[in-house]
């Protein structure tokens, strides 16, 4: 019985642990790809800061003193040019390399499968331009045209104050829309060790209250108000021209629309 046992066991592990250093390789390869292609990324960007940084200090004919001090003022904006480079370069490269989070996939979390590690390199990437670029765009057009290139489908007069939006490839906004402080919404959800995602949709002339939390699936009609703090499940549909508060929504009332005296 007891080699009956350990042949059995044998068979078990010999294909568990190819699985297993498949898994291994796919990851490693992952994590080089990434820090590889993230430090390309940010040198690009970087890269017109140090070439201007590196002339004055080689500019031998100016004092300590008028280097010191051009240098002192020049690295406020540096940080600024090198911030908008890495929007620029981080959202063509994501793009170029299709870096973005499949739609209508349910993906196993133990697997660790290519499209759940593609989804994750995109996640890395967008947490670099948040972290480094985020604070001083959110809100402004200049985060809008970052989410646009980056693979979000926004409408015009778009503002999103709020650093909380991923799997930009997944989200489609209307015209005339404000996402408030801190609105979290996205193309994917984790839950019982799945990755499952879907697209985003929200209509013309919506306003997303600050803090809300928005799942996947979710469609939000033309001249929708949704209440500061609230909460919409997947699979939600909700009605055009209506407000909606509260955890989870509900209809509170008609929205004004915007265009009338
Ligand atoms: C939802 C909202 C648009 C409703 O405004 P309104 O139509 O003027 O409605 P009222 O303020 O008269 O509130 C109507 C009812 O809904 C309730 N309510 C309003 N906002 C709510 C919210 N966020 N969550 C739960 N209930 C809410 C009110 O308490 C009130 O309840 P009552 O009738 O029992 O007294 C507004 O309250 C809101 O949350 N705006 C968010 C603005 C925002 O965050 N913008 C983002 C950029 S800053």
């Amino acid at each position: 019985v007891s080699t009956a046992i350990r042949a059995s066991a044998v068979r078990a592990t010999g294909p568990a642990a190819t699985l297993r250093v498949r898994r291994a390789a796919r990851i490693a390869w992952t994590m080089v790809t990434v820090v590889a292609i993230q430090a390309l990324v940010c040198g690009a960007a970087l890269l017109p800061v140090v070439l201007i940084w590196s002339a004055v200090l080689a500019a031998s004919e100016w004092s300590t003193v008028l280097r010191a001090l051009t240098l002192a003022v020049i690295a406020v904006p540096s940080y600024v040019l090198f911030a908008v480079l890495l929007m620029f370069v981080s959202a063509i490269t994501g793009r170029a390399l299709k870096w973005q989070t499949p739609p209508n996939a349910q993906m196993r979390i133990a697997e660790v499968e290519w499209p759940l590690l593609q989804w994750a390199r995109s996640l890395i990437a967008i947490h670099l331009v948040r972290f480094f670029a985020g604070a001083l765009f959110r809100g402004t057009p200049v985060w809008t045209a970052y989410l646009r290139l980056a693979g979000a489908r926004l409408g015009r007069r778009v503002y999103v104050n709020s650093l909380a939006l991923t799997d930009y490839n997944l989200l489609e906004v209307g015209d005339d829309v404000v996402i408030g402080d801190d609105v979290h919404a996205s193309g994917h959800t984790v839950e019982g060790g799945f990755v499952k995602t879907a697209a985003l949709r929200i209509g013309n002339n919506v306003t997303v209250g600050l803090g809300s939390v928005i799942e996947i699936d979710v469609e939000v009609g033309d001249g929708c108000q949704i209440g500061a703090l609230s909460f919409v499940p997947k699979h939600t549909r909700l009605e055009a021209g209506a407000v909606f508060a509260g955890i989870p929504v509900q209809r509170i009332g008609t929205a004004i629309d915007p265009r009338s005296d």
